[in-house]
């Protein structure tokens, strides 16, 4: 069966980058995009961002300010940046900060999860982080279990954003907070026309010689492009029923943060 078609011919039809695909297509094709880009997906993104993304990372971090006894769940987590960090700001606050603290990280990609666990290996991280393959729409995790839920440039690859927030809302204790990073919209014009000339041109090329995956990172550029502006976005956390929730642009806007609690 085709992966893709016009809309219309499609059941449940979400988008996947620019193309329409059905809402039971979009997981499967998502992971094997991930999958086959798993090796060289931190290579890459050091490269395409030139290590911007480290510094969105650092800001996101900073504003959750993680405290333990605390439970963390990164969702989406990919080859584990994220959680890392997560640890990392934990143990600078002393010895054994960090062994109050137990740390999920949900992915759907095994592959993804396995070139984040031998990251893992090789710094020497082996206690407070337990890697879980799952479903951002459907997380194998209690309700009301979590004190801090991130997501950082997942939430975009799913096919129902309002089901995982609503999966982020479930999850979350009453006084849980939820952080998410994503790319979003530029705002300057000019900063506007520059970047869509390097997405579309530069990073499908880059992508291509980098992971050998021209497709995954032209999905990438087009599905930024389909990800809801700042605002939109920021209502559909308010309509999951997360409240307080506060806005923060990274590089005028090409990325955002968005913070919100269960109250
Ligand atoms: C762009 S990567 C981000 C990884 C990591 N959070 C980071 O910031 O480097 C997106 C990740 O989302 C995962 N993903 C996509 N759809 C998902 C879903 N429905 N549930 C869980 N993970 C998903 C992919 O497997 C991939 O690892």
């Amino acid at each position: 069966m085709v992966a893709w078609m016009t809309p219309g011919t499609v059941e449940n039809p979400v988008d996947f980058g620019f193309r329409t695909v059905s809402m039971a297509n979009k997981p499967r094709l998502v992971r094997a995009l991930f999958d086959d880009v798993a090796a060289r997906y931190d290579l890459m993104n050091d490269l395409m961002s030139v290590g911007v993304h480290r510094l969105w990372k650092a800001a996101m971090i900073d504003w959750l300010a993680p405290r333990a006894p605390a439970r963390f769940l990164d969702v989406a987590g990919g080859t584990g940046d994220v959680a890392f960090r997560i640890l990392e700001r934990l143990s600078a606050a002393g010895p054994n900060a960090a062994d109050d603290a137990a740390v999920t990280l949900v992915d759907a990609s095994e592959a993804m999860l396995g070139t984040g666990r031998d990251r893992a290996l090789d710094a020497g991280i082996a206690r407070g982080l337990d890697w879980v393959r799952g479903d951002a729409e459907d997380l194998p995790i209690d309700d009301g279990s979590i004190d801090y839920y991130t997501i950082a440039f997942g939430i975009r690859n799913v096919a129902r954003i309002d089901r995982t927030l609503e999966e982020a809302f479930r999850v979350l204790k009453p006084g849980g907070r939820f952080l998410c990073l994503e790319f979003s919209h530029v705002l300057l014009p000019a900063l506007g026309i520059a970047y869509d000339a390097y997405s579309f041109r530069v990073l499908p090329a880059l992508g291509e010689i980098v992971t050998g995956n021209r497709e995954a990172y032209r999905y990438l550029a087009e599905s930024i492009r389909r990800f809801p502006d700042q605002r939109t976005f920021a209502a559909m956390i308010g309509d999951a029923g997360l409240a307080q929730i506060k806005v923060r642009n990274l590089s005028g806007g090409i990325a955002a943060l968005h913070s919100a609690w269960r109250i």
